[in-house]
């Protein structure tokens, strides 16, 4: 198969701008190899809320679940802070996930060598680092019911989440990790709050007992979260994949990004299980920040962790190794080349734009091809 075909949500902020670097790296597949990609845009998240008073429509569903893959901008903004909860943007991505069962949202922190001083902490604690979070998506408090909001008399409410796993989603997501530690430092730590939640405790159990059954040749280590966020900022090279919960995995990667140097930084690949008769999984990739309102609007989005979840479609969905890493190591040689957006750019040295910085991928994707 050389025909792809590709879903791409932009959705608001930063997303849209992000997005347009997706297009002409595309553009570059489709004019300079035989791979076609084709390609539909749709609203997403705020855009489609103001369009069709829903955050994801109906119509958008089921152009996303058929195709091949959806690359998905940032959704959100202050635009729509006062919009009903159940239509507000980052419903639309909530119900992308679930209605595709993107249950495996696997989220690699990776240190580019020529960014080890842009991250806060220092350069002997980031450099060489190489990690991946792989987060539960479509469980836990995210989706768990009861999720209200209620009166409860003398001028009180009550506000309820619930955190529920049953078993089956803890034993696919710990599969997930483990198949993918084999591929890499064969080492698990996995990540809940056993000592507080019950979700923690059945959490633990199936994760052990999936190692036992099955993957006792890969190290797995258990850590509570809260320990681990400590020794993410401490430590970082102690990991290999950490798997956890889908709110400890929210929070565990926007710390695993700053490591990179930014948010700016980090993509991300939400996977569904693998069709039992053709083997392909549903698929999404999103940069793991979002629609970066402050900067929204200035065309100084650093487009790369857009890119490189573009990267990830690639390398998951098509199986296009070769291409995935002529985009990454093209991301890697620009930044090589000095080139920085504000957010991974030292105090007063010179930045480039949005597209400043996707031409200059596109550049060294020509020059490492040939
Ligand atoms: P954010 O990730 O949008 O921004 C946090 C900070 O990181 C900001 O200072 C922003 O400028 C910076 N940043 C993020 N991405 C950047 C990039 N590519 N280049 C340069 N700087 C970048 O998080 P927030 O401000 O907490 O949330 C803003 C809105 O985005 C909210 O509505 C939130 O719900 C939504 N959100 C959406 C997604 C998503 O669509 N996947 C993810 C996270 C947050
Ligand atoms: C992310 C975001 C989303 C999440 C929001 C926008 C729903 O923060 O993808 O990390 O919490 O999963
Ligand atoms: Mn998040």
């Amino acid at each position: 198969m050389t025909d792809y075909n590709l879903l791409l949500l932009p959705g608001d902020g930063i997303g849209t701008e992000i997005m347009e670097e997706v297009k002409r790296v595309i553009a570059w597949f489709n004019d300079k190899t035989d791979l076609t990609f084709t390609y539909e845009e749709d609203l997403v998240g705020g855009a489609a809320y103001d369009a069709h008073g829903a955050a994801v429509s109906d119509a958008t569903m089921e152009k996303a679940l058929s195709s091949d893959a959806v690359i998905f901008g940032a959704v959100g903004g202050p635009k729509w802070d006062g919009v009903p909860y159940d239509v507000r943007p980052e419903a639309g991505l909530l119900r992308l996930r679930k209605d595709l069962k993107l249950f495996a949202n696997l989220r690699p922190a990776i240190c580019y060598p020529a960014l080890a001083d842009a991250s806060s902490l220092k350069r002997d604690v980031v450099e060489g680092l190489d990690i991946l979070i792989v987060r539960e998506l479509t469980g836990g408090v995210y989706f768990g019911e009861p999720k209200e909001i209620t009166d409860i008399g003398n001028g009180q409410k009550r506000a309820v989440d619930t955190q529920v796993y049953d078993t089956y989603e803890i034993e696919r997501i710990a599969a997930v990790a483990f198949d993918l530690a084999r591929t890499r430092g064969n080492k698990v730590t996995s990540m809940e709050k056993r000592n507080v939640m019950k979700s923690g405790v059945l959490w633990n159990e199936v994760v052990t007992a999936t190692h036992k059954a099955t993957y006792k040749d890969v190290e797995l280590e258990h850590m509570l979260a809260d320990a681990g966020g400590m020794q993410l900022v401490r430590w970082p090279k102690q990991f290999d994949v950490i798997v956890t919960d889908n709110l400890f995995g929210d929070m565990l990667s926007d710390v695993a990004a700053m490591l990179t140097g930014s948010l700016g930084m980090l993509p991300s690949a939400a996977l569904g299980a693998p069709d039992p008769t053709t083997g392909r999984r549903k698929a999404m990739y999103e940069p793991v920040h979002g629609s970066a309102p402050d900067i929204a609007g200035k065309g100084i989005a650093n487009p790369i962790a857009m890119i490189a979840s573009f990267a990830m479609a690639l390398r998951y969905s098509f199986e296009l190794t070769r291409q995935a890493d002529l985009v990454e190591s093209a991301i890697a040689a620009a930044l090589d080349k000095g080139l920085r957006t504000g957010d991974i750019a030292e105090a007063g040295a010179p930045t480039v734009t949005t597209v400043e910085m996707g031409t200059a991928i596109l550049t060294e994707m020509d020059r490492l091809a040939g």
